[in-house]
């Protein structure tokens, strides 16, 4: 099967890398607005820019969005979705994801991530490399559990937010939609819509 993906920077292909070792795909391809002159080290090709998406509907079926603004991310996911893509999730071989979590569409688990009983992952949300969702917690649309980053049960984080890279929270915590958790922070309470958070424990940032 054929996977189009939709940015070429540093997260897609490792989106890529995933989708290829999971043996679901045989063939990647990228959508990416540095078309005709980025080059893709791996030597993956890049087909055009992102508004000739729905000139490869057909030859590809499937595409997943690939960008670090979830915003971004989002907004070209619910393109592809309008246009008649399916957009799986992908799962890479080594993330252990429990049969009774749900992964909305478009979603990425990478290596070494673990979802567990019970957990719900909006679409177009990212599980980075080492990061940890535990039971029952919840991510919205568009959210980024960043690498090594965990989440205890029964926590939930609002759309879009990033929960950044080394991050744990509490169980039972509730974090509203537009946050960004710091590298390396412990959130211990509830934090409110659109601020930032970082510290042991977690406190706002003011700047
Ligand atoms: C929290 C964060 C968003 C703040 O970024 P920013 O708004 O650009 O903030 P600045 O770098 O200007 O730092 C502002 C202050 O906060 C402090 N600070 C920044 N990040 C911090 C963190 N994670 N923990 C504790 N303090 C932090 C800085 O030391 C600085 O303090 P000072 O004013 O006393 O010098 C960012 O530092 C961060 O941690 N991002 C997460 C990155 C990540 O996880 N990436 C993974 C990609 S996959």
């Amino acid at each position: 099967m054929k996977l189009l993906i939709a940015g070429a920077g540093g997260h897609g292909r490792v989106v890529a890398d995933a989708a290829l070792s999971s043996g679901r795909f045989s063939q990647v391809a990228f959508l990416d607005d540095g078309y005709p002159s980025l080059n893709i080290r791996e030597g993956w090709p890049l087909l055009g820019k992102l508004e000739s998406m729905s000139s490869f509907l057909g030859e590809y079926t499937m595409l997943v969005t690939a960008f670090g603004d979830a915003t971004f991310r989002l907004k070209v996911l619910t393109r592809a979705l309008e246009l008649g893509y399916v957009c799986p999730s992908i799962v890479h071989p080594a993330a252990v994801v429990s049969r009774h979590a749900f992964i909305g569409a478009g979603s990425v688990l990478f290596a070494g991530s673990v979802v567990n009983v019970g957990a719900e992952i909006g679409r177009g949300c990212i599980v980075n490399t080492g990061a940890t969702v535990d039971h029952d917690s919840r991510l919205d649309e568009g959210v980024h559990i960043c690498p090594g980053a965990h989440l205890a049960g029964n926590v939930k984080v609002g759309a879009r937010s990033w929960f950044g890279v080394g991050a744990a929270a509490r169980q039972g915590v509730s974090i509203g939609a537009d946050v960004m958790i710091g590298a390396g922070a412990v959130v211990v309470a509830d934090v409110p819509a659109g601020k930032t958070f970082v510290g042991v424990p977690a406190r706002e940032l003011i700047k």
